[in-house]
């Protein structure tokens, strides 16, 4: 298949929040992004599959310039959140990862205590006007991250005391109090028991309402669970974009075929 068929195959024409074109990334000499073109879908939980080492955490840095602070890092290419460049210079990436927040692997909940840890991001963005609605933000995030409960009585005491299924609740909390539009997660899960997975899943599930969700993930039965788009990388090619139906039970590409069945991997 020549390359233009390719890119028509995984661009989806779907409402989308983020469009990606022709994304390539070095890190010096090492090609880890080849010429990605694709759209995540707004109000749709999109999951990232494929091997390790094929640049699904590379490629989900660049949705909200994480790559920034990597040194030897080059990204070339156009993504657009909202029809705008999110790369263009007038764009402050600290206002960006408000907006695109990100929840990464290990939980890291800063060393202050719950409450602030969640207060962080409004205070910084300077979202409430008074200790009253900091509260009520507080509040409300903590709920969205299924955590409420289990922390209401105990707001001062330190994050980094939590259980790690409870710290990265917080730190989903912590994201989603600067309401951002797009939510960034790599392999969020994979520090954490079945019961706390069903958990974050859950509300994985519950933040889509609001959300645009990008999950990276090494579990299959994951992604099947959460996902409704999946996009299949392979050596830095994002070899299959679809309905993560679709992508399970009747993969186009013998490469995502191979890796689903457990072959490649
Ligand atoms: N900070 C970095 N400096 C140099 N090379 C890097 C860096 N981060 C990633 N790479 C390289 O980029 C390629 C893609 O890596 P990336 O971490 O994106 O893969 P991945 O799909 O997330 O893998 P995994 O499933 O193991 O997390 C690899 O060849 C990796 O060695
Ligand atoms: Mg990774």
């Amino acid at each position: 298949m020549n390359d233009m068929a390719r890119v028509e195959r995984v661009v989806d024409t779907g409402q989308a929040k983020i469009t990606a074109s022709d994304v390539q990334v070095h890190y010096g000499d090492t090609h880890a992004i080849k010429d990605v073109n694709v759209n995540i879908g707004d109000k749709t939980v999109t999951a990232f599959i494929g091997p390790s080492g094929c640049g699904k955490s590379t490629f989900l840095r660049c949705l909200n310039r994480m790559n920034d602070t990597i040194d030897v890092c080059r990204v070339k290419g156009n993504i657009l959140l909202d029809g705008e460049d999110i790369y263009d210079k007038r764009v402050d990436p600290v206002q960006l990862r408000a907006k695109v927040g990100m929840v990464f692997q290990k939980p890291n909940p800063f060393p202050k205590s719950i409450y602030d840890n969640v207060a962080y991001g409004p205070r910084i963005h300077g979202l409430a006007k008074n200790k009253a609605e900091l509260d009520e933000i507080v509040e409300k995030s903590l709920r969205r991250g299924a955590i409420w409960n289990e922390v209401k009585d105990r707001l001062d005491a330190p994050g980094t005391g939590l259980s790690g299924g409870q710290q990265q609740r917080l730190c989903i909390a912590r994201a989603v109090a600067t309401e951002p539009e797009v939510l960034l997660m790599d392999e969020p899960c994979s520090a954490l028991d079945p019961i706390a997975t069903a958990q974050v899943e859950e509300l994985i599930d519950e933040l889509r309402q609001r959300y645009s969700v990008v999950i990276v993930t090494h579990s299959m039965q994951q992604a099947a669970r959460v996902s409704q788009k999946t996009a299949f990388f392979h050596l830095g090619n994002l070899v299959e974009f679809g309905e993560t139906g679709q992508i399970f039970t009747n993969p186009q590409d013998p490469r995502t075929e191979s890796y689903i069945t457990g072959r490649i991997g």
